[in-house]
């Protein structure tokens, strides 16, 4: 049974993943910053599908939590890694549009903490984890990025932090395809899921999570050597940089 660790699986698109995935019959490593409260809809995972499912302690800001759960797992294979944990920082994109990280109004400590999940946490996830996909089948890392990451798409401005975390995360998924596939045969690319309706799409967001979570699901199954580096939207078209 292939296997799946995947951050940011306590809700959202992380969640609806980690669903789908059990589903399909994996087994899932579903990371959390706090399994011991985890939502009634992950306990009802749990008692569906028993061991098939791992709740997993990990905070993507603590890197020690990373390097700990690297530890747990040393003997395992890992056949994707996707790294969903993210971030728009404090505030809210849905309910505040472009007022929200407007120019002028930048906070700093919010820009730092943007970056250490966004950014650093899909960087210390794929060195921490490299060895247990590497000796897995499939061998894929996908970080969850965002078309907001797009410098080409950028039409309308604002939202600093979150695109600068995005266009950087897609930076450091572009250079791992090329040294993880030389050094390891690991598949690594960057993956937009959409405008979700999630906290944090909001509800007026395009499309819910299993739609965006079976596009997403169906990419990764399909991603081979001609696919890496690239950066993707769930439903397989591709954006530019
Ligand atoms: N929804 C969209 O429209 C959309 C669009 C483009 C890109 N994305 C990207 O897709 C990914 C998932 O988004 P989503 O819509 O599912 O967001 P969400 O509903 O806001 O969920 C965010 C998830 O990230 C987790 N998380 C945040 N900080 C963390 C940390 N330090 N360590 C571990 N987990 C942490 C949260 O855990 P807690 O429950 O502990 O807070 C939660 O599970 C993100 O990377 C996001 O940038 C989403």
């Amino acid at each position: 049974m292939p296997s799946l660790l995947i951050t940011g699986a306590s809700r959202g698109l992380g969640l609806e993943l980690v669903r789908q995935y059990l589903a399909d019959g994996w087994e899932v490593h579903a990371g959390m910053r706090d399994p011991a409260a985890a939502s009634d809809d992950v306990r009802t995972l749990k008692k569906t599908y028993g061991d098939a499912l791992h709740l997993q302690r990990v905070d993507v800001e603590d890197h020690h939590s990373i390097e700990a759960l690297a530890e747990r797992l040393s003997t395992e294979a890992i056949d994707v890694l996707i790294n969903s944990a993210g971030t728009m920082g404090s505030g809210s994109f849905a309910e505040q549009g472009l007022q929200f990280g407007k120019f002028g109004s930048s906070d700093y400590q919010d820009w730092d903490r943007v970056f250490h999940i966004n950014v650093f946490g899909p960087m210390k996830m794929a060195e921490a984890f490299v060895e247990h996909i590497a000796r897995s089948q499939q061998k894929k890392i996908v970080t969850l990025t965002s078309i907001l990451g797009s410098i080409e798409k950028n039409r309308i401005g604002g939202l600093y932090a979150y695109r600068a975390s995005k266009a950087a995360v897609n930076a450091i998924m572009r250079s791992m395809a090329i040294d993880l596939a030389r050094s390891h045969g690991i598949k690594a690319t960057a993956l937009h899921p959409g405008w979700v309706r999630t906290d944090m799409g909001g509800p007026n967001a395009d499309i819910d999570a299993p739609t965006s979570a079976r596009g997403m699901k169906d990419l990764i199954a399909r991603l081979d050597e001609t696919m890496v580096g690239r950066y993707w939207m769930y439903d397989g078209s591709e954006l530019p940089w």
